[in-house]
């Protein structure tokens, strides 16, 4: 295929983006790559370029009933952007007629939707992609295709090329909106389908989605990371910040709250930058919860805060209360100011305490969870002290705890290292530990206490016992009807665990439309 065929195919975007230069020598026959690896300088160079809405998206004509008897299983790594991103592949392989499956033997396309945070998310796909091998050799129509943030990495890249040739087609987090054009090309080609946008600009509405389930969604709010935490791969798979239109958000939480769903969790990788890149508004995150809490839908959360842009007018907005929760998860990384300024965080213990204590003060029932990363390059004992410290003032209810993993081509990732793996794995055991205790106590005043209890499903242990979350998303287990499953109810605590709560049901919550 020549070059102008290739445009007309729609494989590449232009023939202008540049090819990565190893990618270019060693795999020149990969006409199809349009491939930039993440690279510090550049990530850090971009913003220049106009964010692009695009509202007219549409699966062509040419492409439809491709998937016609034909069925998709996607395995999903990674945070719940990257769920919510299987949620839009799932509606891009629907709308193409391909039907979903569980079960990977009867699947003619395998996605695997991958996470690059630390080594081991990478590994596990690694293993997984050998284990699927055996079904190629089965079943000759399957494609095997690899998306999501490590598909952004140029070292993941290569290996696949290099050594997982049951690998039909590697797409990026920018280019999902382009799965049919990819599939079409990886039908018709023997070649392995690589397409990677470097361009990170474009926000694109409309794209068809499947949600997963009927009782809570996910909404983005932003689209990638210009923090650049020194430790983190993000900014380089996510591109940069760029914000949804309020419009657009706020009509989408409507119809959501229109077809019955109960609670919305607001997505972004630094929720506390929204709007921060809008050139013709002043609108951010404060203003948007305002707008969104008289939508009439009972529950809305947000994820993640990056505490170094929680200002006080969201402060003063989610003090009303309402359906916006009293739960917020505030990562906080470390309790060490001088370990916080390696991790470019750019807040110290101080800030971060003075922080909690206006959250605290103006959201006096506020539950607050964090993450934290344990064996950051040369941390002391003392600064490991100081992230236990940190923890008891704040009073964090729970915590995701990671020992730190070096990730090519971020910063951290070139610091020297000191400390022994034992030394890591010690710490993370006796942080865990504090997390387990203190959830533990916070469970504790709940014996007696009657809670709001969105009801999920069936308990993962025993389908006899109904399972659901409180406001604070605490997980509650109850013996109730089937029918409550959607329902917010009330439940009496008769026990309390370190990580769940065991209650009795009461009744249905009478006015399960929260207003202000
Ligand atoms: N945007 C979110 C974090 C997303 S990643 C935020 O800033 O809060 C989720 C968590 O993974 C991070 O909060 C951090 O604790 C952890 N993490 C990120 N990079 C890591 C790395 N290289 N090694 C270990 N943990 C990491
Ligand atoms: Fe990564 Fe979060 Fe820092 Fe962004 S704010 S660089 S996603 S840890
Ligand atoms: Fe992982 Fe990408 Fe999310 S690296 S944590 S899936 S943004």
């Amino acid at each position: 295929m020549n070059e102008e065929q290739r445009l007309q195919a729609g494989v590449i975007k232009s023939s202008t983006e540049k090819l990565h230069p190893s990618v270019e020598k060693d795999y020149s026959k990969y006409f199809e790559t349009v491939y930039t690896p993440p690279s510090l300088k550049e990530a850090k160079r971009r913003g220049k370029e106009k964010i692009e809405y695009h509202n007219d998206y549409q699966i062509e004509d040419r492409f439809l009933g491709m998937g016609t008897n034909r069925k998709f299983h996607i395995r999903t790594y990674g945070c719940q952007m990257n769920e919510h991103d299987t949620e839009v592949i799932a509606g891009i392989l629907t709308s193409l007629g391909y039907e979903s499956t569980d079960n990977v033997k009867e699947a003619n396309v395998i996605l695997m939707n991958t996470c690059a945070i630390r080594e081991n998310a990478e590994n596990r796909v690694f293993g997984e992609l050998g284990h699927l091998k055996p079904l190629k050799l089965e079943n000759p129509d399957l494609l095997i295709g690899v998306c999501g943030c490590m598909s952004q990495e140029e070292s993941v890249v290569n290996k696949i090329l290099k050594t997982y040739d049951q690998v039909d087609m590697i797409f990026g987090t920018h280019n999902i909106h382009r799965l049919p054009n990819i599939l079409h090309e990886a039908y018709m080609s023997k070649e392995m389908v690589i397409e990677v946008w470097s361009k990170e600009g474009d926000i694109i509405e409309n794209l068809p989605k499947v949600r997963h389930g009927n009782i809570k969604a996910w909404v983005n709010i932003m689209y990638g990371c210009d923090k650049f935490c020194t430790y983190c791969i993000v900014p380089y798979t996510r591109g940069k910040e760029r914000s949804r239109r309020p419009e657009d958000i706020i009509q989408e939480v409507r119809h959501l709250a229109a077809s019955g769903y109960k609670e919305i969790m607001l997505l972004g990788q630094n929720v506390n930058a929204y709007g921060k890149d809008f050139e013709d508004l002043d609108y951010r995150l404060g203003d948007l919860m305002d707008d969104l809490r008289t939508i009439d839908i009972p529950r809305i959360r947000f994820t993640t805060s990056h505490p170094r842009d929680f200002d006080d007018h969201l402060i003063e907005v989610l003090a009303k209360g309402g359906n916006l929760l009293d739960h917020i998860h505030l990562p906080v990384q470390s309790g060490s100011s001088e370990i916080l300024k390696i991790m470019a965080r750019k807040y110290s213990r101080e800030h971060f305490l003075e922080l909690v204590n206006k959250i605290k003060t103006a959201i006096p029932t506020v539950t607050l969870t964090t993450d934290i990363i344990v064996g950051f390059p040369n941390e002391t004992d003392e600064q490991f002290e100081e992230t236990l410290s940190l923890y008891k003032e704040v009073g964090f209810e729970m915590a995701y705890t990671y020992i730190y993993s070096p990730r090519e081509g971020t910063p951290a990732a070139k610091m020297v290292d000191n400390i022994p793996m034992e030394v890591k794995k010690e710490r993370l055991q006796r942080l865990n530990k504090l997390v387990n205790e203190m959830s533990a106590e916070a469970m504790k005043p709940y014996k007696g206490k009657t809670v709001k209890v969105l009801v999920e499903g069936e308990s993962k242990r025993n389908p006899e016992v109904l399972a659901g979350y409180t406001e604070k998303s605490k997980l509650v287990n109850f013996k109730a009807p089937r029918e409550m499953i959607g329902k917010i109810v009330n439940v009496k605590i008769i026990d309390t665990k370190s990580w769940s709560l065991d209650g009795e049901f009461i009744e249905v919550v009478e006015e399960e439309k929260v207003m202000s």
